[in-house]
């Protein structure tokens, strides 16, 4: 089977149904009534983390493949990046129609009085273009530099969950700290550039690999 072949029918199935655990889990802790004393205050603490994990796994795409060489993992990126998106509709939507019963005026006062919604506000609001130009159709439209550029706001996004996070925890700060710790180590590697020799390394290694078709 040819890769792009095995990228279709093996690769991106997989990924998609290991991208559905956290949601099945969380469906299945409400039938079986395992969500604790406040189910609501525990899908919005699940739905977050996992759209911060998925935007941090969507980050550590490019990184992997550098570090790496195997080119094939770009091909999931999107998924992961629209996993992130979803993940965070979802934990948007609690909010709006658990917490503030489609109060859209509390829900615009709560936006601008409290900086940890504000920050998680702007944050998802962010990864709406991502999501719209995340097809090949716009990455034609906007060409690749512009689409880059556009792109790089997932870092932004990236940079607000961990301050949101930050924000709304009162006490143990240690789990936005990891996140945030994780999130730096991703940005270094895309400040870090290889050398005149790793350059000339990593031309030797897609030359081969371009000679083995
Ligand atoms: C990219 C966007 C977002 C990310 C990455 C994110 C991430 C998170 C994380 C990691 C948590 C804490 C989970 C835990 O305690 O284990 C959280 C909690 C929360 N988030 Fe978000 N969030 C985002 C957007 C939003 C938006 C748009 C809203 C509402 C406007 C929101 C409202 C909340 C609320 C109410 C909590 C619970 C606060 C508490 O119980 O003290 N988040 N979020």
């Amino acid at each position: 089977m040819s890769l792009s072949k095995w990228v279709r029918r093996i690769g991106k199935p997989v990924i998609f149904a290991a991208c559905l655990v956290p949601v099945s889990l969380i469906v299945a802790d409400i039938f079986q009534g395992r969500l604790g004393a406040n189910p609501i205050e525990e899908i919005t603490h699940r739905t977050g983390d996992w759209t911060l994990i998925f935007l941090l796994v969507t980050l550590g795409v490019s990184p992997l493949r550098r570090l790496t060489g195997w080119g094939v993992v770009v091909q999931f990126r999107r998924m992961l990046g629209l996993f992130a998106f979803s993940y965070g509709l979802v934990h948007f939507s609690i909010y709006v129609v658990f917490d503030h019963f489609f109060d859209l005026a509390a829900i615009l006062e709560d936006i601008v009085k409290r900086p940890y919604v504000t920050v998680g506000f702007t944050s998802l609001m962010l990864l709406v273009p991502l999501a719209i130009t995340s097809t090949k159709g716009w990455v034609k439209r906007l060409g690749g530099r512009r689409w880059n550029r556009l792109h790089q706001l997932v870092y932004v996004s990236a940079a607000g969950g961990v301050l949101h996070y930050l924000w709304l925890v009162k006490a143990d700060t240690r789990r936005p700290i990891v996140f945030g710790l994780v999130l730096v180590a991703l940005l270094a590697t895309r400040l870090w550039r290889p050398g005149k020799r790793g350059r000339r390394a990593e031309a030797v290694v897609r030359d081969a690999k371009a000679s083995l078709g």
